[in-house]
Formats: C-alpha cells, structure tokens, sequence
C-alpha cells in the first residue's frame, strides 16, 4: 500500500504522514527533506542558489549527515529549498529515490507536492492537504517558539504564501492536487481530529478494493 500525502508548506501533511506511517507500520519519506538538503549543500559551499549545474551535482551527492541535519528546518533552507526544487534536473536526480523507496515491501507513505502526480502516479491513496494560509502561518509561529526560536507571524505568513506561489506556479511538477485525490483541509481541525479524517479516507479506500 502506498500512500501519497501532498499539501503546501505547514498544511498539516508532515504530521499526518508520520502518524499514518506509525499507524499502519510502513516506513516514511518525507520527499521535503531531499530538497531542502539540496538547497543546504548550496548554502554551505556558499554556492549561488540559482546555479542549476551546482544544485544537481549536489542532488546526486547527498549524504545522511546533510539528510540528518536540523538546519534542514530552518526557514532559510525551506526558502532555498523552494528554488532548488524548480528546477528539472534536481528533480530529475531525485525521482529515482523516491519511487524506489515507494516499491518497498508493505508499502510506505511519502509526503511532499508531487508524490500523487509525479512520484506515485498509481499510490493506493491520494490525499492532498490545505489549510488557510492564516492557520498555516499560526502553527508554523507556533512550532518556531517552541524551538525557541522568534517568530513574526505576519512575515512568516508573506514567506509562505510566496513559496505557495512559487512551487504552484513552476513548470516542473507543480504543487496541485492529483485528480483523484482526495482533499482534506486541515484548518478547522486538531492534529487527532486530521488523523481520524485521514485514516477515514485511508480505510474507505482499501475497503473498496
Ligand atoms: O515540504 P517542505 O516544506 O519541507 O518542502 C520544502 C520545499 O521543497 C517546498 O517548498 C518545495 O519547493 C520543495 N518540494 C518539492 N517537491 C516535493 C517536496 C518538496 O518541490 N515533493
């Protein structure tokens, strides 16, 4: 079984991803997480973001220690990660990864923009994720304060509406639900509550097989 979660940025669709994992015993990729090691290998060699030769040379280069690092979060690689990933070579040297790790036995739950589209065409289950862009900027303010970290809400929400744009509007695989995904807007929900919706959608599909 193989189950494709995409969603903008701070949708929900991470959290879920983990807990359907958890839930059904199947391993997780989160397909963010390889962008955003992309776009960090470019800020660290000090490399210039738009260098498309740079960032898929990088791609083919990624290592655990880039793919574990908890830089991979910070604000300023999701920003970079956004345009690394429009471009189709970087794309390219990512794909492979992850429709083999799609192929494991038992299944797995990948979650990112163009895993129903793109990756897994043919996943057992589509979802894909929204919520207001207000809720968004809320939980994602929310999570930087628990880190610690400050958070201006206003900004933040300008920064995710601008990488909304961007992964929408780029030629290569751009953020849009799969035609037959199934929509799930998280913004009135808790995370137990999209839990319960998700797996909802989850069992009414393998009942119907
Ligand atoms: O999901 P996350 O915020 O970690 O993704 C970071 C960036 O990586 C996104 O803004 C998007 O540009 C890119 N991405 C992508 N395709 C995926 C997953 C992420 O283009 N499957």
């Amino acid at each position: 079984m193989i189950i494709a979660i995409d969603g903008p940025a701070s949708s929900g669709k991470g959290t879920l991803a983990r807990r359907l994992a958890a839930h059904y015993g199947v391993p997780h990729l989160d397909t963010g997480s390889l962008y955003r090691a992309v776009a960090l290998s470019l800020l660290d060699a000090g490399a210039y973001l738009g260098d498309s030769g740079a960032a898929e040379a990088a791609a083919r280069a990624l290592t655990d220690d880039i793919l574990a690092s908890p830089r991979l979060r910070d604000e300023r690689t999701g920003e970079a990660a956004s345009i690394v990933s429009a471009m189709p070579g970087v794309r390219a040297a990512l794909l492979e990864y992850q429709r083999a790790f799609a192929r494991q036995t038992g299944g797995a739950v990948l979650d990112g923009r163009d895993v129903g589209t793109v990756i897994c065409p043919h996943a057992t289950v589509k979802l894909f994720v929204t919520a207001s862009a207000g809720v968004r900027a809320a939980r994602r303010a929310a999570e930087l304060r628990a880190r610690g970290e400050p958070a201006d809400e206003a900004i933040i929400r300008a920064d995710i509406e601008q990488r909304d744009r961007r992964d929408a509007e780029r030629a290569v695989a751009p953020l849009k639900p799969a035609a037959d995904a199934h929509l799930l807007d998280t913004s009135n929900l808790d995370i137990e509550a999209a839990f319960e919706a998700a797996k909802a959608v989850v069992e009414s599909v393998i009942a119907a097989r």
